[in-house]
């Protein structure tokens, strides 16, 4: 028999029916809430919500698991690539080898940007941050492709995954070219996907270039480990935003807004700036430790902390090896590596963040990687997005075939009751 769930108002009792997952979560199914009691719930920051059943990644905050499509990530991080993941998320079963080498063809045939869009670039200043610059040139491309794609058709839907992987990853290391004052470059369709950001960020026309293939191999794991994550801010922004049926460019731009914030994505960026501030400081981590537990303070320990993961991240124990592997394979000797593997030595015995559960996130070793490939610091979080995009693609192609509803939260209203109009003196 199915279980249910009472809920007891005022003496009079209601029945709700309790829903299972294919890993045995549990969620009281409130639909019909309202329509019978005309109570709401509320719980700000969806801390105990689900807004969606899904087929996608499941995770287990209190185990630290992550699957992709039933896939374990510490094996699509040693034995997949990032395309052959992408494929996976979005179309939910691994892709044969015809499959995968028709897939990275025909995001090849998209990879050409609009010229166009490089007057969009030039209007921004240099110092534009890259987030803000690729949330606006991801929303221009609805400009420049402005139908809207039909998602019952399976063909169109095929176009506009492809599209939106080439050329959000062209405009994305465009973000990067134009702060340099680099001439932009094209993607080169002879070339793959990874190695190919190597060259649209790095390639100068004045001298050859060949990116490592120790780095290709250490970004796409990256990629891989922050392809999808559930429900995240993000996540949700693009399934929000979608649910509107805004365009898949729109939908992912606004996806990009929501990455961008420190408590999100931008948290990769804001702990090297701390990890480099420790160091400047005279590597004290003590200090900083008593900081974020200082109530009075508003600072965090950037990079520690999930909403979801209260044992470990599966994801930050797999950078934090291939942070000691790529550091080492490239002879890397960053002071950083040490001041951040004390601070997580000395957070993880420390009563304040041992009785919150409070763990190294996916992005408190992400930062070192990317500074030894030579990335620019304020380039972090769009390697993120570079990575979450095939999730985020994924989120919305199934919140689209599953016919959701326009996204629409209630609200409890407490502000002021109805009173006259009257200008102040
Ligand atoms: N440093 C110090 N205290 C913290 C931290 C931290 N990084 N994170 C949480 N706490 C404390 C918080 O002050 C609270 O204490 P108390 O119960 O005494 O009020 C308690 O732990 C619970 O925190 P919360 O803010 O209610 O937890 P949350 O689930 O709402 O927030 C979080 C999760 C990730 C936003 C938060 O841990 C945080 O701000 N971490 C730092 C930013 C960061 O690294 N973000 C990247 C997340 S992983 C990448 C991604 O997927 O986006």
């Amino acid at each position: 028999m199915s279980k249910t769930a009472t809920i007891e108002i005022d003496g009079k009792k209601y029945e709700f029916p309790i829903i299972e997952g294919s890993e045995n979560e549990e969620a009281i199914d409130i639909k019909k809430l309202r329509e019978l009691t005309g109570i709401i719930t509320l719980d700000p920051g969806y801390k105990n919500s689900g807004s969606c059943t899904s087929k996608i990644t499941f995770l287990d905050g209190e185990l630290g698991i992550l699957r992709y499509r039933g896939y374990s990530i510490e094996d699509l991080a040693e034995k997949a690539d990032f395309l052959e993941t992408s494929y996976l998320l979005i179309f939910g079963e691994l892709p044969t080898a015809d499959q995968l080498e028709q897939f990275e063809n025909d995001i090849r045939k998209y990879t050409l940007v609009n010229e166009e869009m490089k007057s969009i670039i030039d209007g921004f200043p240099k110092t534009a941050h890259p987030m803000g610059v690729l949330a606006a040139l991801t929303s221009a491309l609805t400009a420049f492709n402005p139908k809207s794609v039909n998602v019952d058709n399976e063909k169109e839907m095929y176009q506009a995954v492809c599209k939106t992987m080439g050329k959000f990853l062209v405009i994305a290391t465009w973000t990067y070219r134009k702060s340099m004052g680099f001439p932009l470059n094209y993607y080169d369709n002879t070339k793959g996907y990874v190695e190919n950001f190597m060259e649209l960020m790095f390639k100068l026309p004045t001298e050859p270039y060949k990116a490592s293939p120790i780095i290709i191999e250490a970004l796409d794991k990256l990629f891989i480990l922050h392809a999808d994550h559930e429900q995240n801010c993000s996540t949700s922004t693009v399934r929000m935003v979608g649910s509107s049926h805004a365009g898949l460019f729109a939908s992912i731009s606004a996806g990009v807004s929501a990455l961008w914030g420190p408590l999100h994505g931008g948290a990769n960026q804001a702990v090297l700036e701390m990890l480099e501030e420790i160091y400047k400081n005279g590597g004290d981590t003590d200090a900083y430790l008593a900081k974020a537990k200082d109530k009075n303070d508003p600072f965090r320990l950037m990079g520690f902390g999930h909403r979801v993961y209260k044992s470990f991240d599966p994801r930050a124990q797999i950078i934090k090896k291939a942070a000691n592997e790529v550091l080492a394979t490239l002879g890397v000797d960053d002071p950083i590596l040490a001041i951040a593997k004390k601070l997580e030595v000395a957070a993880l015995e420390d009563e304040y963040f041992k009785s919150r559960n409070l763990y190294p996130n996916v992005d408190f070793y992400s930062g070192i990687i990317y500074r030894a490939l030579g990335i620019p610091t304020d380039m972090f979080t769009v390697m993120f997005a570079i990575g979450r995009l095939p999730g985020w693609i994924a989120q919305w192609k199934e919140m689209r075939e599953n016919k959701e509803p326009i996204g629409r939260p209630r609200q409890i209203y407490t502000g002021a009751a109805l009173r006259d109009f009257k200008k102040p003196q």
